[in-house]
């Protein structure tokens, strides 16, 4: 059993499925966010409103922990000077205060994002090159070789969560791309529990037979996703098809945020449907 667990980005969607499962990973498990409550607390857990740009502050709370899951984030497309402080300066701020106070692991939600320009029919693997769709995605291709720097210059291991896309299944693209919340903690807490990781990529995404990603060089994570979108395909296909192949949106692994303008939200072209758990 691990001392303690910072998750950050704990008032956020993801966040809010990540809670409780890790209260079973360890004695303590500190949440914090930017917003000054997140719900009624789980039993082992606190929380501290903090902002990830705040660095004396991050390595205040960092001090004693042992693996910290960094998902705080602006999750959207935006202008890079808004972007900067939260997305870059943020894991930068996580990453120096994780090797100042000798944690052993961060586990990062990273994204499709990263590499969102490559075209769909290319079935893409863990190693392939960077290539972002948006500043969004540009942060988390940072956060990515940051991860990498602190691995090799400093041992800090890193597991980096390349998350397709984890809400409800309401469009075609979802087919290929759902995490369910089950395969989503299932993944942080294989990142989390396997014993050595060094620097790593892996996709999160689920069981799905119309996934567009290899995950075969994370195999020793033990990270074997159950769900799979496929039993929505009826529903979601109907009537939808044909659509148009051209269009980056639809051919590009990026999907919406391949389409839009750098700098301007693309988070609408999703559909995302706010689930948030909430504590009983
Ligand atoms: N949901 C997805 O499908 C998906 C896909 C790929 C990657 N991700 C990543 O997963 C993580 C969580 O995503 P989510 O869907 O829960 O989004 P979310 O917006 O619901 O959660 C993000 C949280 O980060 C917090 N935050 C933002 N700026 C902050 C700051 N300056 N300091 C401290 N906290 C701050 C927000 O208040 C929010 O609670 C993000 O890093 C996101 O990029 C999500």
């Amino acid at each position: 059993m691990l001392k303690k667990i910072l998750l950050t980005g704990a008032g956020g969607r993801l966040g809010s499925y990540l809670r409780e499962p890790l209260t079973k990973m360890a004695n303590e498990l500190v949440s914090i966010d930017i917003k000054s409550e997140i719900g009624s607390l789980y039993d082992k857990e606190t929380f501290k409103q903090i902002d990830l740009q705040d660095f004396s502050a991050i390595k205040e709370v960092s001090k004693g922990v042992d693996v910290i899951v960094h998902f705080g984030a602006i999750v959207d497309e935006a202008p890079f000077p808004k972007l900067l402080g939260p997305n870059f300066i943020g894991s930068y701020n996580i990453w120096e205060a994780g090797y100042l106070n000798n944690v052993k692991r961060i586990i990062y939600a990273s994204s499709i994002h990263a590499v969102g320009m490559y075209p769909k029919n290319e079935f893409i693997d863990t190693e392939v090159p960077h290539r972002p769709d948006t500043f969004y995605g540009l942060a988390k291709c940072f956060t990515e070789d940051l991860g990498k720097m602190y691995f090799e210059k400093c041992g800090l291991e890193s597991v980096h969560l390349r998350i397709l896309s984890c809400a409800k299944v309401s469009n075609s693209r979802a087919l290929g791309t759902w995490l369910s919340y089950d395969d989503l903690v299932h993944l942080v807490n294989r990142a989390i529990d396997t014993p050595v990781t060094g620097f790593k990529i892996v996709y999160g995404v689920s069981n799905n037979d119309r996934s567009p990603v290899d995950n075969s060089s994370a195999s020793f994570l033990g990270y074997r996703p159950r769900d799979n979108a496929e039993r929505f395909a009826k529903e979601i296909l109907n009537g939808t098809y044909p659509e148009n192949p051209g269009s980056p949106e639809v051919a590009l692994h990026g999907g919406p945020f391949a389409a839009t303008n750098l700098g301007e939200s693309g988070i609408g072209g999703f559909g995302i449907i706010d689930e948030s758990k909430t504590k009983d």
